[in-house]
């Protein structure tokens, strides 16, 4: 299966590392997508290194081939994964909004999308956040709940993204 893993501006990016190897091992062709404050978490280079394929950061990067990344990789892949998936991507997937190669990348694919959102508790419980989570759950998006437990910002409350293991057995469902 191609999967293109989408991660996003939290402190569980390092998770996502742990994900790649989960998905690699199984015999996947893993292809990550970072946002700009994604790579202020974990570098490109790691997710390369793990994933054994080039890394997606830039919308206008110099091109190989005549398609944007944002497309082909879209059409490729067979699943699409954002872990973690901030506050700010749901949003920006429940409205439409392309203006990075994540986002632009998920509003083009056809492929089934899986979401395991990660974030402090007010956040999460946001009505906004929790009105996005709706409307895409309503689209046929896929989540991978977050667990209640402690939370970077030294408070306990649910936000905390669901194990890595988790997430790789609901895909794997
Ligand atoms: C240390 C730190 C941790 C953060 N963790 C989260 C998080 O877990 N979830 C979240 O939604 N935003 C988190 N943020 C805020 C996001 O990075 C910010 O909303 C950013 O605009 C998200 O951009 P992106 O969705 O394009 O990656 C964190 C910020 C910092 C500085």
């Amino acid at each position: 299966m191609r999967i293109v893993l989408g991660v996003t501006g939290s402190i569980a990016a390092y998770k996502a590392c742990a994900l790649v190897r989960l998905f690699v091992k199984a015999g996947h062709d893993v292809h990550v997508v970072m946002t700009a404050h994604a790579q202020e978490f974990v570098t490109p280079l790691t997710f390369q290194t793990l994933s054994r394929n080039k890394v997606e950061t830039e919308m206008f990067a110099p091109a190989q081939e005549w398609n944007p990344k944002h497309i082909s990789l879209a059409t490729a892949a067979d699943t699409v994964v954002v872990a973690p998936a901030t506050a700010n991507i749901i949003a920006k997937m429940a409205n439409g909004i392309a203006d990075d190669v994540l986002s632009s990348l998920l509003l083009a694919t056809k492929a089934r999308i899986f979401v395991a959102p990660a974030m402090n508790t007010g956040m999460w419980e946001n009505p906004a956040t929790q009105r996005n989570i709706a409307t895409l759950k309503a689209q046929g998006v896929r989540f991978v709940a977050p667990q209640t437990g402690e939370l970077a910002c030294a408070t306990t409350g649910p936000g905390r993204m669901a194990e890595v293991e988790d997430i790789f057995a609901a895909i794997a469902e």
